[in-house]
């Protein structure tokens, strides 16, 4: 059977905005062992996507950007080992590196997973991207090295200290450390702590009290703190983690969403776990080793019995398809550049007016029209 067509927003240079044409499609017998195609009916948008258009990173233009998507599958290699767990027709969720905003995409198998039955794709599309880079850096073997996540594991006295607790990739530890056996100490402001606290973070703080420092030292130190992970915080978020992970009487262990630059300058007591920069494992390599804490373990059955939270919750921008990604690019870009101001902006635009106490952290999502 012929594939169906397919359209994508295409980056042709830095700092342009997206432009809808027809793009490529694998027939179903080139898909290969391990590779699903998905018809979208979610897209999620990341901090990248914008982050990813402004900049020239080097990228080879045209290219397209996008990572999270969920819809239902449309092809699979009859007989592969991708057959084995997925079928034309389940409902899916998952993530790619790029190439995300078509209405056809390609995922790999070990970074999907069905959706619960009771979930529409607005749900677990704000997941992919942000569990699996939590992932790799609290349980991968270069980076914190963790106990996995799994159904009823008991308290294990141990702490982890998650910085920036309200952002996705924060939102996603919290409850993966949690489901550890950790007790996740976490930073956010003051307005996210209860958002924060009902993922299960153990102790809040905010991380613009001047004595953040002190404080987060002292709740570490009353007992064994199994690492740090730095989940948020672009210009300064690594700088504070550290000085909390030098003030400790432990020699504590810390991993960044970020890269962290200038590794000599580290003091005593930081143990940084990160790859050189020749040593990084190629996308979309990097996440399949900790898949047993996401999409091929933990994650679909907490996700069905409803121990995993579907966090930061959704915000529909807008059900225009591909022709709506742009705008919902350019909303993540003013939450980026304006923060608080910027998501009030982007709950008026969804909802046509804002109540200030409504005003959570959000994943934007744009549907299928
Ligand atoms: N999204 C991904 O999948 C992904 C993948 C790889 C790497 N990363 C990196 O991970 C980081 C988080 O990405 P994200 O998508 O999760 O971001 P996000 O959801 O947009 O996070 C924004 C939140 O981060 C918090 N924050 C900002 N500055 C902070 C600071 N200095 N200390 C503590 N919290 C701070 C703020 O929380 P409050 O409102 O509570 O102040 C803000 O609301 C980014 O720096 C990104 O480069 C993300």
């Amino acid at each position: 059977m012929a594939p169906p067509a397919n359209r994508a927003v295409w980056q042709d240079a830095p700092a342009a905005p997206g432009v809808i044409r027809d793009s490529t499609i694998p027939g179903s017998d080139e898909l290969g062992d391990h590779k699903v195609l998905v018809k979208v009916h979610a897209w999620a948008i990341n901090p990248c996507d914008y982050m990813l258009q402004d900049r020239d990173m080097g990228l080879a233009y045209p290219m397209i950007l996008g990572c999270d998507v969920a819809g239902t599958v449309e092809a699979v290699v009859p007989g592969s080992p991708a057959a084995s767990k997925f079928s034309v027709g389940d409902r899916v969720f998952g993530f790619c590196a790029n190439n995300g905003f078509q209405e056809y995409v390609v995922l790999e198998d070990k970074l999907m997973a069905k959706v619960p039955d009771n979930m529409a794709y607005r749900e677990p599309v704000v997941l992919g991207l942000c569990i699996a880079t939590s992932a790799m850096f609290l349980f991968g073997e270069d980076y914190l090295q963790l106990e996995y996540p799994r159904p009823g594991a008991p308290k294990n006295g141990k702490s982890v200290l998650i910085w920036g607790g309200s952002s996705a990739v924060g939102s996603n530890a919290i409850q993966l450390v949690t489901a550890a056996g950790y007790d996740a100490i976490a930073t956010c402001s003051k307005k996210n702590f209860d958002y924060v606290k009902s993922l299960g973070a153990a102790q809040v703080f905010d991380y613009k009290d001047a004595d953040v420092t002190e404080k987060l030292v002292a709740e570490l130190d009353k007992g064994e703190c199994a690492g740090i992970f730095m989940a948020a915080g672009l210009k300064d978020g690594n700088a504070a983690a550290i000085k909390v992970a030098a003030a400790s009487k432990q020699t504590l262990k810390f991993a960044s969403s970020n890269f962290i630059e200038n590794l000599e300058e580290i003091p005593k007591g930081v143990e940084v776990k990160q790859l050189s920069p020749g040593s990084f494992k190629p996308f979309p390599i990097c996440w399949f080793e900790t898949t047993p804490a996401t999409f091929e373990g933990y994650l679909p059955q907490a996700l069905a019995s409803g121990a995993y939270k579907i966090a930061p919750p959704p915000l529909v921008i807008n059900n225009k398809g591909l022709e709506g990604i742009q705008e919902a690019i350019d909303l993540q870009r003013m939450i980026g550049e304006k923060g608080q101001e910027g998501v009030k902006a982007a709950f008026i635009r969804a909802k046509g007016e804002v109540n200030e106490d409504e005003v959570t952290p959000v994943k934007l999502i744009v549907e299928r029209a």
